[in-house]
């Protein structure tokens, strides 16, 4: 049994050689099951804009927002090390901005946030204020519309761009930095580089530890993407389930006797 996880804790595993093992949740549900699966790291991720809202990018996805779900999913988590996105427009103007939507996230459950980008002096400024950040570089969805879509970063010469961003993201004070959609040779070059554990998504297998969104490994997204991959038929379970409660009902079958008082 491994216990609580801590920002610390997950920073050791590195050194350890241990691999992470870190997915999204949004509501209790989601924690709860992610949570008794024994997973390392929980992130209350942005992208709750696309598969709980229904927006087409994390975008539109707002400090209230995220607040309403870190407090949901926090009813579910345990012994996951439990971290919240700071969304698009709560961290850019200034630290002292970032400093305050970070205390937000705190007071609403949260045990560390994560943002995007190269923003250093964020970066030390949450981290002093003794809350601890994980970074994200490579293909950042909160600048969906800079890069022109959800496209392969640093494939070219903007590999050694990102590989400089993420050191001086672990120098600000990361406890860890989340390597997205990169090719695995860039993400291992980063993750040997780096004394912070790297989570990777869509960034291959030599990364210290994975990150997924829950709905994307559940089956219960409508679309599939190259970097993840079904490991439960939730949604098909769930619309057959729809399915035969819908027939039950008109049919007479559902409640029976054994159902009622
Ligand atoms: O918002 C999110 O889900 C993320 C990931 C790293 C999966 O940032």
């Amino acid at each position: 049994m491994a216990g609580k996880r801590t920002a610390p804790s997950i920073l050791a595993m590195k050194a350890k050689g241990e691999l992470i093992v870190s997915v999204t949740a949004y509501d209790v549900t989601s924690g709860a099951i992610a949570d008794a699966s024994g997973v390392d790291l929980i992130l209350v991720g942005d992208s709750l804009g696309n598969v709980v809202l229904g927006y087409d990018s994390t975008v539109g996805v707002t400090m209230a927002d995220m607040v309403h779900h870190v407090r949901a999913a926090r009813a579910g988590v345990k012994d996951a090390l439990f971290i919240a996105d700071l969304p698009f427009g709560s961290y850019q103007e200034s630290p002292p901005q970032a400093v305050r939507s970070a205390v937000e996230l705190m007071r609403a459950g949260a045990e560390g946030v994560k943002l995007e980008g190269a923003y250093v002096e964020q970066v030390a400024a949450i981290t002093k204020a003794g809350i601890p950040v994980m970074g994200h570089v490579g293909l950042t969805p909160q600048s969906v519309h800079a890069f022109g879509g959800h496209k392969v970063q640093g494939k070219g010469e903007d590999g050694e761009r990102i590989r400089g961003e993420a050191c001086a993201i672990q120098d600000a004070g990361a406890f860890s930095i989340v390597l997205e959609l990169m090719p695995a040779k860039l993400a291992g070059r980063i993750t040997a580089d780096l004394d912070i554990p790297t989570i990777g998504i869509g960034a291959g297998p030599h990364c210290d530890g994975q990150i997924q969104v829950f709905h994307d490994i559940m089956g219960l997204s409508e679309r599939t993407f190259k970097h993840a991959k079904d490991f439960a038929q939730a949604r098909k379970a769930m619309a057959e389930g729809m399915t035969q409660y819908s027939e039950e009902v008109r049919t007479g079958v559902f409640p029976s006797q054994e159902n009622s008082f």
